[in-house]
């Protein structure tokens, strides 16, 4: 039996991304999770609307995960990655790479979202390097991106909070506008009509620095972490074409959006638009065992390739990399997504979810409803006090059953995709309910 919260040094954890004290007065402790469930520490059932942090796709405690996850455990509990391989590392980089449109072939694996970011950003300067275009090393982020917390990630990143700490950052990096638009794009369902045109300000920075100093533009197709911002209809399709233009590598941040959050495997494939390198985590292990990795293009993987045979290609890389624990679990993972069709079962249930967020238009505090595949982000008015609606909903809905995400003055939904519709209609109801109860 683990220990009581109330028994156990609050003081030897440190949360993160959390109000570590204002935790300490009403904490909320999970201690078993199955299915689309949780169960906390009082042994109330607690529905999961974000799928753990945007991760547990297939939902929890999956049989097929959790048995080979144990079997490798006992089997190969540590390979390591240097100059060594083990056949569960290469059949799961094989399965990602199938999964991804051409020619995104080859796969690099870390431990986490984060590490993907920055191991994206040097391979794509090291690769302009490797070409003779070693001027090529700006780095192009987007404001209100999220992409880890790496000091790559947040230089790239364009989140103040996450930011305004930690000094001076990278040098050398400049941000696309976000694309958030209330004034023309509220209440959008799906992709939102209008701001395509925010992907040509590239221009305007390769005007500026020219492109022959621009090594790679980093976007995640749909915005999470800040509150859920899809991109504008034809947006993506834009930046591609600007960075093939110019030469600059462009790195879809697929972190949340890969394996099914969209009702297809990557946003790349669901839009038909391929970036040159992908970053993705979360969903590839479904959240069991950390697990992050890059997947590239051929043309860049070549690149790497040319040098003598003997010298290593690329001087990076994780203790961790490609650990048979996480390879068994990824392999697992896109087995279960296979067999249960949860990428199809996500596409057909976008309308559903699309309508039962929608039908919160015209709830007390909202001032925008934005969805696309199953992830939604309602957008609350801002209000004179310590914490923000926001919080609220989320603090009074966990203690209704629901656990929710929410940042700065909106919340995300984003269920595993085993989702049932009595389910999305429980998570919207309960959000309205608690809304019309809030000042
Ligand atoms: C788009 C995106 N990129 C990167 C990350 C960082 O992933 P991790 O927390 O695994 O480092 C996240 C995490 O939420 C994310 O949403």
């Amino acid at each position: 039996m683990t220990m009581p919260f109330a028994d156990s040094n609050h003081d030897a954890l440190w949360l993160p991304f959390t109000a570590n004290r204002q935790f300490r007065d009403s904490p909320r402790m999970l201690v078993s999770a199955k299915g689309m469930y949780y169960r906390d520490d009082k042994g109330r059932e607690v529905l999961d609307g974000c799928a753990g942090l945007w991760c547990v796709n297939a939902g929890h405690s999956q049989p097929r995960i959790v048995e080979a996850v144990q079997k490798t455990v006992a089997t190969l509990d540590f390979a390591p990655a240097f100059q060594m391989g083990h056949p569960l590392a290469f059949e799961a980089a094989d399965r990602v790479a199938r999964l991804a449109p051409n020619p995104l072939n080859h796969v690099f694996f870390c431990n986490s979202g984060s590490e993907a970011g920055d191991t994206a950003l040097k391979i794509a300067i090291a690769y302009h390097r490797l070409r003779g275009e070693g001027t090529r090393t700006r780095l192009i982020g987007r404001e209100r991106a999220y992409h880890g917390v790496g000091f790559g990630g947040i230089s790239v990143g364009g989140i103040s909070g996450n930011r305004k700490l930690y000094g001076s950052l990278l040098t050398g990096v400049d941000h696309l506008p976000h694309t958030l638009d209330l004034r023309r794009n509220a209440f959008s369902r799906g992709l939102p009509e209008h701001g395509a045109e925010l992907a040509d300000d590239l221009e305007r920075i390769v005007a500026l620095h020219d492109a022959s100093n621009i090594a790679a533009v980093i976007v995640e197709p749909l915005a999470g972490s800040t509150g859920v911002l899809p991109a504008p209809k034809g947006y993506l399709k834009r930046l591609r074409e600007i960075c093939t233009k110019h030469g600059i590598v462009l790195i879809f941040d697929e972190v949340i959006t890969g394996f099914g959050r969209l009702g297809a495997s990557f946003a790349a494939e669901k839009y038909g638009v391929v970036p040159d390198i992908m970053t993705v985590a979360k969903g590839i292990t479904n959240g069991t065992i950390p697990m992050g990795a890059n997947i590239v293009s051929d043309e860049i993987f070549e690149a790497f390739m040319q040098g003598p045979r003997e010298a290593i290609d690329l001087p990076h890389g994780y203790t961790y990399s490609a650990h048979p624990i996480a390879c068994a679990a990824a392999i697992a993972t896109l087995d279960t997504y296979a067999e249960e069709h949860l990428f199809e079962r996500a596409a057909a249930l976008t309308p559903y979810f699309e309508e039962a967020a929608h039908s919160l238009k015209g709830a007390p505090h909202v001032v925008d409803i934005r969805n696309e595949g199953l992830v939604a982000g309602i957008e609350l008015a801002p209000r004179q006090s310590k914490t923000t609606r926001a919080y609220e909903v989320f603090e009074r809905a966990f203690n209704e059953g629901l656990l929710l995400r929410y940042t700065g003055d909106i919340l995300a939904i984003s269920p595993p995709l085993i989702i049932e519709k009595n389910e999305i209609d429980r998570i919207f109801e309960t959000i309205g309910r608690i809304l019309k109860s809030i000042d």
